[in-house]
């Protein structure tokens, strides 16, 4: 199929993209939107068809359930079932924005939406183009993320066109987004809510907001791998994710730790042959520690991905900045670990799921 592209306007919306993308959507066809997390691939929430098209699209495992999109808190009442007064303090408090809910669903939504669960996760998104296109094609829209299954998510239109173009019907370009991390997954079928998928609304956020205790899934914890940690709630986090073809080696500890690491391993002829070219995703400090003392050394392909004290502008480029490992050749990504508190618990869940180990602990000897 020919993928129809409609590029960003400048400031303001671009209202004849908006009508025919959502005229596309009414039809049953899918179209990549973006929203302020990364960009999704929306179809119509309340066709079985439509739906069927987002999983064929993506080469996505049948059972693993969408999100549905809403443009505004009164649609919450057309999908789920038993809307609390604890579910409409959070909705009052996060949305829009990038909290999704779990929450019983009601009969209309397709049981392909929720690959057969009783449950539905339901989220807002806070963007002009994502909440315009929802409400003038008049029905909530199905939409997981605009990538190939697997592979990092999009966070820019370009990235999507890399995955998904001749696949679906059309992109609608609304430039980079602004987090660059999924939403965070909140289950609140349980008596303490539990945090299925970390992201921006931290689990900090959260307990201020309910003024009470917020789980996080065991079986995520970051270290997916580790014994004991369970499978994840979420069906779809079982499956890798966010992993670039390259493979991806997570480095703890301090900058100078990570600096002589580093140094050491890039003057080793053994690994160089197994593991080059090398790209370094690094936080500003770690680059200074590493330039200060690099001599002639070749250090690869270095990016800088933000400061240790800015994690959220760690999120928004961390994505764009695998793709680029990929771009580039790369076969082995050094990464930078995080404190896995407020975004880094997101950051961390990410990266270690890309990884598909625990991090190397570096140890000053
Ligand atoms: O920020 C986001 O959430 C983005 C944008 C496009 O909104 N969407 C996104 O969708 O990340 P996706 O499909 O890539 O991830 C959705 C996750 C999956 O892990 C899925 O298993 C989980 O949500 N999920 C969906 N419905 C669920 C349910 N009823 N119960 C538990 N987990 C659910
Ligand atoms: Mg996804």
């Amino acid at each position: 199929m020919k993928t129809k592209y409609w590029p960003e306007k400048g400031s303001g919306l671009n209202y004849e993209a908006l009508r025919e993308a959502s005229g596309i959507l009414r039809r049953g066809g899918v179209v990549a939107f973006p929203t302020e997390t990364v960009y999704g691939l929306g179809a119509d929430g309340l066709s079985p068809r439509a739906v069927r098209m987002i999983y064929e699209a993506k080469g996505r495992p049948a059972d693993n359930p969408l999100i549905l999109h809403l443009a505004g808190p009164e649609q919450l009442e057309w999908v789920a079932a038993d809307v609390s007064a604890r579910t409409r303090l959070l909705v009052r408090t996060f949305w829009p924005g990038p909290l999704t809910l779990v929450l019983p669903k009601t009969d209309r939504v397709p049981s392909e939406v929720t690959a057969g669960l009783d449950t539905v996760a339901v989220r807002m998104p806070d963007h002009p183009l994502a909440l315009a296109l929802i409400s003038e094609t008049g029905t909530p829209l199905a939409a997981p993320s605009a990538n190939r299954s697997g592979y990092p998510s999009p966070t820019t239109a370009a990235h999507v066109l890399h995955d998904l173009d001749g696949r679906v019907h059309g992109v609608l370009d609304g430039g980079p987004c602004r987090i660059g991390l999924e939403s965070t997954i909140l289950d609140l079928t349980r008596e303490v809510p539990m945090i299925l998928r970390p992201g921006a609304v931290t689990r900090e956020a959260l307990e201020q907001a309910l003024g009470a205790a917020v789980a996080q899934d065991p079986g995520l914890d970051g270290y997916l791998r580790r014994e004991g940690a369970g499978t994840p709630r979420a069906p779809g986090l079982k499956y890798q994710h966010y992993a670039p073809e390259a493979k991806v080696c997570l480095l703890s500890g301090t900058s100078e730790e990570l600096a002589g690491y580093v140094r050491e391993r890039m003057r080793d002829a053994d690994f160089l042959r197994e593991n080059a070219p090398v790209g370094l995703l690094l936080t500003a400090e770690t680059e200074q520690a590493l330039r200060k003392t690099q001599g002639d050394l070749n250090l690869g392909y270095v990016r800088v991905l933000g400061s240790r004290g800015r994690l959220p502008e760690i999120g928004e480029r961390l994505y764009d900045e695998l793709r680029r490992c990929d771009l580039e050749g790369v076969r082995t990504v050094f990464a930078e670990a995080y404190p896995a508190r407020g975004v880094g618990a997101a950051l961390m869940n990410r990266l270690t799921k890309a990884s598909g180990q625990a991090p190397v602990e570096l140890k000053k000897s």
